[in-house]
Parts: C-alpha cells; sequence; structure tokens
C-alpha cells in the first residue's frame, strides 16, 4: 500500500512539474523593405536565401517539384522555372507571380502562403534586378 501512495505521489508530482513548463514563442522577424535606390542596401543572394524559402522542409518543393506542379521549384532547376515574364514581372516586381501568387495577404493560392518576411525577401529580391547569385 505504501509502495501504491509513493507511485501515485511521484506521478503527482511530476504532472505538477510538466504542467509549468513554459512554451515561448519567438516572434517572427519581420525584416523591412528593401529600398532599391539604396546602393549600399544588402543584396539578397537568391542561393542562400530565395531558394531555401522554397527547398527548406520542402516547404513548396512538395509539390512544385520536377515533374509535379509548375514551377520546378528545386534547387537547381527553380532559377530557370522562375525567370520567365510568367512569373517575374521585372517592370512591376509587385505584380511577378512568384511573389503575389503565394502572398499571405491573398487568397490565390490556398496551398501555401510566404510568412511576411519570405515575401519581402522574393520581392527585393526580383526588385535587385532577380539575379542568379
Ligand atoms: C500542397 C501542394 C502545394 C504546395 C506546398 C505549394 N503549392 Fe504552389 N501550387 C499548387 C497547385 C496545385 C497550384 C496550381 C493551382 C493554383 O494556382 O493554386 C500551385 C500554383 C502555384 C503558382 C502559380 C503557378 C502558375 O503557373 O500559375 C505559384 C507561383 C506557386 N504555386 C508558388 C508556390 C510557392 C512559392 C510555394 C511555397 C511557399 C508553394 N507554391 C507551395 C500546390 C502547392
Amino acid at each position: 500500500m505504501k509502495k501504491l501512495k509513493f507511485l501515485f505521489a511521484v506521478i503527482g508530482v511530476s504532472f505538477l512539474l510538466s504542467g509549468c513548463v513554459y512554451n515561448f514563442i519567438v516572434p517572427e522577424e519581420v525584416i523591412p523593405p528593401i529600398d532599391v535606390d539604396d546602393p549600399d542596401a544588402p543584396q539578397i543572394s537568391f542561393a542562400t536565401q530565395i531558394e531555401p524559402i522554397w527547398n527548406n522542409n520542402n516547404n513548396c518543393t512538395a509539390c512544385h517539384k520536377t515533374g509535379g506542379t509548375n514551377p520546378d521549384l528545386t534547387t537547381g532547376n527553380a532559377y530557370t522555372s522562375v525567370n520567365v515574364a510568367k512569373y517575374i514581372n521585372s517592370a512591376t516586381a509587385e505584380e511577378s507571380k512568384i511573389y503575389s501568387h503565394p502572398h499571405p495577404d491573398t487568397n490565390t493560392h490556398k496551398q501555401k502562403k510566404y510568412t511576411a518576411s519570405q515575401a519581402a525577401l522574393i520581392l527585393g529580391w526580383i526588385q535587385q534586378g532577380a539575379k542568379n547569385n
């Protein structure tokens, strides 16, 4: 009987302890819009900042892969797929489909949307000339 009491006490205490675990929610860092007229503005890199948005954790490439839904956003193929007038409007960057279609403020692409920071990076990259850098 003593053993049973002890067991209940241990279970009780562990419930109490686990109830006190805090989950800190780290707010998303919002990237300020890129000033395209500023020659000192940091250059956004396609390879290290844009492609990972599409590929990390198969964020977009779960569907947008080779042989899947167009555009093919897999690393190595993404630049060629996206660097066409259908997806990039170099005159009016905001109207580029690769930016506007999955934009968080629109409902055009219900499957998945960019976060605000990701959208800001995509827009900045297009404004800086959509380079394969
Ligand atoms: C669950 C599958 C799925 C995921 C994940 C997904 N998409 Fe899509 N996407 C689709 C489908 C299906 C279409 C075609 C229908 C439509 O336009 O919504 C599409 C269409 C698009 C289009 C327009 C294509 C065209 O030729 O008109 C773009 C641009 C696009 N997706 C970008 C993205 C980006 C960027 C991501 C990641 C943030 C993403 N998608 C994640 C399924 C997906």
